[in-house]
């Protein structure tokens, strides 16, 4: 999202506005400019919803939080604790600053949450949730928060974010890949060298029927077609990574125009 783009539209558009910006996108793992993106929000008086889904773990990890500086200017933060958090995948968390924000929340319903019963002190998840008769997955996150801590899950984050430079560093030096970029997060974009998208699709298709790995899939800007590995193993060792390029190599000979 680019900060001078969007200072123009929204002086274009009628308000009020919502401004949504990412820490970490789906396709690339990249992390919009958030400190010059909340200046403008803030010039115009717009809303700034940040999705942290991906990104939003970075703030365990010493080494790597200061990426997400300007992230405490969102009025609303999602933040996926089943993916840099190593949660089930119910553990999607929206963040907000002002607690008014979630007013749409405090419904009242005698059955669920009569006055007389909160006033004598019962606990219930009204007004935190739009959730009712659901598992209490918040129970997984706060047992792995007591275990690990910040710096225990720090550690993690600090490994998937060094294996996915490793593996960058493996498609660099071989002429056999094409890497996109160097990962900004955990994400790397990759695809053997001279492949058509429709030969990169297939390889993915085939590593998956066959039971090897489960990669991604993603369109960047470039309009080309990229594998997309998203390391969030943190047991994920080289020798896991070399067997993956092997595998591909071998797919992408085999699905070579002739
Ligand atoms: C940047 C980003 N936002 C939102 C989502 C959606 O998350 P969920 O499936 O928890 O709704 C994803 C999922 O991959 C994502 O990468």
């Amino acid at each position: 999202l680019d900060p001078a783009a969007l200072d123009a539209a929204l002086a274009a558009l009628p308000g009020p506005h919502l401004v949504a910006a990412t820490a970490g996108t789906t396709d690339a793992g990249l992390i919009d400019p958030l400190p010059e993106i909340a200046d403008v929000c803030r010039a115009h008086r717009a809303r700034l919803h940040i999705d942290a889904a991906y990104g939003g773990g970075l703030l365990f990890s010493d080494r790597h939080r200061d990426r997400l500086t300007g992230l405490d200017a969102a009025h609303t933060v999602t933040l996926d604790l089943h993916k840099l958090g190593w949660q089930p995948v119910a553990a999607g968390l929206l963040a907000v600053r002002e607690p008014d924000d979630l007013a749409a929340l405090h419904q009242r319903a005698d059955y669920l949450n009569a006055d007389d019963d909160t006033e004598a002190g019962l606990p219930d998840l009204l007004g935190r949730s739009l959730r009712t008769s659901r598992r209490p997955d918040i129970l997984k996150t706060a047992v792995t928060l007591k275990t690990l801590g910040r710096e225990g899950l720090g550690a993690l984050v600090d490994q998937v974010c060094a294996t996915a430079h490793e593996f960058a560093d493996l498609l660099a030096d071989r002429p056999g890949f094409e890497l996109y970029d160097r990962p900004v997060i955990s994400t790397v974009l990759f695809r053997p060298a001279h492949a058509t998208d429709a030969a990169v699709a297939a390889v993915r298709r085939q590593l998956l029927h066959r039971g090897r790995a489960v990669l991604g899939r993603a369109r960047p800007d470039d309009g080309r077609l990229w594998l997309k590995a998203t390391v969030l193993n943190p047991h994920t060792r080289p020798a896991d990574l070399a067997a993956l390029l092997k595998a591909v190599e071998e797919l992408a000979e085999g699905n070579a125009p002739r």
